[in-house]
């Protein structure tokens, strides 16, 4: 339970070459590093294919990017979550905006997760599929905007109402679920305000990712906390 205790800051490594393979390693030490330096919990999201080697060696948490709702044998091309498992996951992202599922696969992948002790982060872009998710029970909801993902145009700054409801809305449903918030984070004034306003820590990328130094910008990151 520990290595999700908020307030918590979840990196999604994406398909940036800047976080992946070698550089995987580095961003994932870093997030280590910023983690141990400032006391705040770190999860590294970085592709499949660099799981296996940040889990070797780093202590970072890690989620996957996505899961496939799948039973192991004959798939080609999938994510299957038995392999994740094994390889280190501690959880998953489901439903990104850019890796989108259907209701029905979202509330298996939930479940699964739940069996297999791993946690669930299910993304969702608007108060509305936010209190509608909740019913599902997933441990995280990451609200974003999808219109905001990769400009630097912060959600906690610039679309405030949309965090705020989807804490109340979320919290009415059931008040274990924790909220991030996620769109254009990158500083200690953006995840200032996503605390602000309820949330419980923040789902970023390019911000932290194409900085010139990840492991300052981390720290900046959870600097007004
Ligand atoms: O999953 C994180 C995300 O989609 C936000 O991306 O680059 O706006 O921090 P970014």
């Amino acid at each position: 339970m520990s290595k999700f205790k908020t307030p918590i800051v979840i990196l999604n490594f994406k398909t940036y070459l800047e976080s992946s393979g070698s550089n995987a390693l580095n961003l994932a030490k870093a997030l280590e590093v910023a983690s141990d330096e400032s006391g705040i919990n770190m999860v590294a999201g970085p592709q499949s294919t660099d799981i296996y080697r940040i889990k070797d060696e780093t202590r970072i948490p890690i989620v996957a990017q996505h899961i496939d709702n799948i039973s192991p044998g004959g798939h080609t091309g999938s994510n299957l979550l038995e392999c994740l498992k094994e390889a280190g996951i501690d959880g998953s992202l489901i439903n990104h905006s850019e890796k989108r599922m259907t209701l029905a696969d979202i509330d298996e992948n939930i479940r699964k997760l739940r069996d297999n002790d791993l946690y669930s982060i299910v993304c969702t872009n608007n108060v509305n599929t936010s209190a509608s998710i909740a019913g599902f029970n997933p441990n995280f909801i990451a609200v974003e905007p999808p219109e905001l993902i990769g400009t630097g145009i912060s959600v906690s700054q610039a679309e405030p109402e949309v965090v705020e409801g989807t804490v109340r809305r979320v919290k009415t449903v059931n008040k274990n679920i924790k909220v991030l918030c996620g769109a254009g984070i990158s500083t200690g004034d953006d995840m200032k305000a996503a605390l602000d306003l309820g949330a419980e820590g923040v789902l970023l990328a390019s911000g932290i990712i194409l900085s010139e130094s990840p492991e300052k910008a981390l720290l900046d990151l959870v600097s007004k906390i």
